[in-house]
């Protein structure tokens, strides 16, 4: 029996962060995985494969629909669909090698195996149990099923089967016009397939900002996707190379039928707890299925932490990072701390997508006065340069004392231009201190010193 720390269970990017930090801390620490490689969904089924397949179909956009106009002419790519998904899986490859690589650097033991908890300060894995005085369960989560449809992950996918579909199909039914839909949805687009996405609501990516969930599903819609709006799916029909989904329109209740080629099941994931036997435990759960804690990331078992999609919160890779750094430190004794109002979000498709903080709705029902300052990225030189006019970047600030309470922005680099807002909120800083800041030129960074500006005296080039 090896005695340990530290034990986590799961190594996605809450698991082996903490794991890392843990270590850096200077506590002995194991972290235990059941997959045949580290990271997680993050980096073997989610963040890391979708985005190279969005980087390798946004290229193939590229060269159709740019090239020729900056004078770059000569027959478009074709897809080779199974060199992309080589090229897929070397990205995960690599990632999930790294997180190995940084296990033994930091002296960090992986625990092969499923574990389970049959004690606190104990860890089963295999036959084998170890000693914790910690244990922080990171076991993330897995998709949501939806009543009527069953996944077979060949025809009727989750994102995990429709990252390695055996080819591009000619027409995929994406359910759901969440991240997961959107992004994947945008792949298959832009390699040709024709993609009909049904969503129960009357909006894409629920909770965002209303006009650039406007915005966002106009330039999707140019860019060849269809949306039905509004239909509660009901079921779906499965051959072994084709589908059928029926919907209902929740407007007036008529029944529908699409055919395709695939279907991706895109709507939410929930937490993943099997195996790890809490009900013994007599851990606390929400209604909702995540392991309950307080603000240390206990518990309601002494000496057991929770952390990541397992929780409650946004199922996104930093946000359990930041709880993974932040619950080693508690577990040290230290004060570690997470800013949950400075949590941004990304779409990864292009135009991309990122907010943070308030949307203009949250603050209108907390009855909170506010100002918007806005810039589109058509007043922006690099923007114009590069293809990147669509889109723009809206910063909310107090009406009254300036400080900005939050961001939202469509265009270009989106998802790297939302951080220079985040430090500025740490920092609680205003819309003033922003457009104060000198911007490099040219850079997609001006627009948001612009839309800074705008919640002042005014843009310059707009
Ligand atoms: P996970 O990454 O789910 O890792 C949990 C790990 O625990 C798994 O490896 C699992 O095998 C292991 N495990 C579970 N139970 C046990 C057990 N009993 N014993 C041993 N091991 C166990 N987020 C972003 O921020 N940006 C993105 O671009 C993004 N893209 C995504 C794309 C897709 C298609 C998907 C599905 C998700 C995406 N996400 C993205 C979400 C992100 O992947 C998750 O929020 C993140 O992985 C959660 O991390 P985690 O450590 O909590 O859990
Ligand atoms: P989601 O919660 O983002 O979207 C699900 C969508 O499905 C919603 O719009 C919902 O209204 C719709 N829906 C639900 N039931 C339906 C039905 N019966 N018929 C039609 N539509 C229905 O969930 P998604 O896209 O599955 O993503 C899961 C999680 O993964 C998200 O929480 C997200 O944070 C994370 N993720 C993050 C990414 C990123 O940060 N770029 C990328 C991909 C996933």
């Amino acid at each position: 029996m090896a005695s340990y720390d530290v034990i986590i269970i799961g190594s996605g990017p809450g698991g082996y962060v903490c794991a890392i930090r843990c270590a850096q801390l200077g506590l002995k620490v194991a972290c235990v995985e059941g997959c045949d490689t580290l990271g997680g969904t993050c980096l073997n089924v989610g963040c890391i494969p979708s985005k190279a397949l969005l980087h390798a179909s946004h290229m193939l956009h590229e060269a159709e629909h740019n090239f020729a106009a900056m004078g770059l002419k000569g027959k478009s790519p074709t897809v080779d669909w199974k060199q992309m998904m080589s090229y897929k899986e070397d990205t995960i490859g690599q990632n999930t090698k790294g997180i190995e690589f940084l296990f033994k650097k930091n002296k960090v033991d992986w625990l092969k195996g499923w574990g389970s908890i049959p004690e606190a300060g104990r860890v089963k894995v295999g036959d084998e149990v170890h000693e914790a005085k910690n244990i922080i369960i990171a076991s993330g989560s897995e998709p949501a099923s939806l009543p009527g449809v069953e996944v077979d992950e060949k025809v009727v996918v989750t994102s995990t089967g429709a990252l390695e579909l055996g080819k591009v199909p000619k027409k995929l039914v994406v359910i759901g016009a969440g991240v997961i839909g959107l992004e994947l949805g945008s792949v298959y687009a832009r390699l040709g397939t024709e993609v009909t996405v049904v969503e129960f609501l009357d909006v894409v990516t629920p909770g965002m900002d209303a006009e650039i969930q406007k915005t966002f599903q106009r330039t999707l819609k140019k860019q060849g996707l269809t949306f039905v709006m509004g239909a509660a799916v009901q079921k779906t029909e499965a051959t072994k190379t084709r589908a059928k989904v029926h919907y209902k329109m929740r407007k007036d209740d008529s029944e529908h039928v699409i055919e395709a080629d695939a279907v991706l099941v895109a709507t939410g994931r929930k937490p993943f707890t099997e195996g790890l036997g809490l009900d013994a435990l007599g851990l606390e759960m929400s209604p909702r299925g995540q392991i309950a804690v307080n603000d240390k990331w206990e518990t309601s078992v002494k000496g057991i932490y929770a952390i990541g999609d397992v929780i409650d919160g946004p199922m996104l890779a930093h946000k359990a990072e930041d709880e993974g750094m932040a619950a080693a430190e508690q577990v040290a004794g230290k004060h570690g701390h997470v800013n949950y109002g400075v949590i941004p979000g990304v779409i990864y498709t292009h135009p991309e997508v990122a907010n943070v903080g308030a949307t203009e709705e949250t603050l209108k029902d907390e009855g909170r006065a506010y100002k918007v300052g806005k810039f589109s990225f058509m007043g922006n030189g690099r923007a114009k340069a590069n293809f990147a006019g669509d889109g723009f970047v809206k910063i909310i600030a107090d009406k009254e004392t300036d400080r900005i309470l939050g961001a939202h922005i469509i265009g270009p680099a989106a998802g790297d231009l939302i951080h220079e807002i985040c430090v500025a909120m740490e920092f609680g800083a205003s819309a003033e201190d922003l457009a104060m800041t000198c911007h490099a030129h040219p850079t997609y960074s001006e627009a948001v010193r612009e839309a800074a500006l705008a919640c002042g005296d005014g843009p310059i080039h707009m």
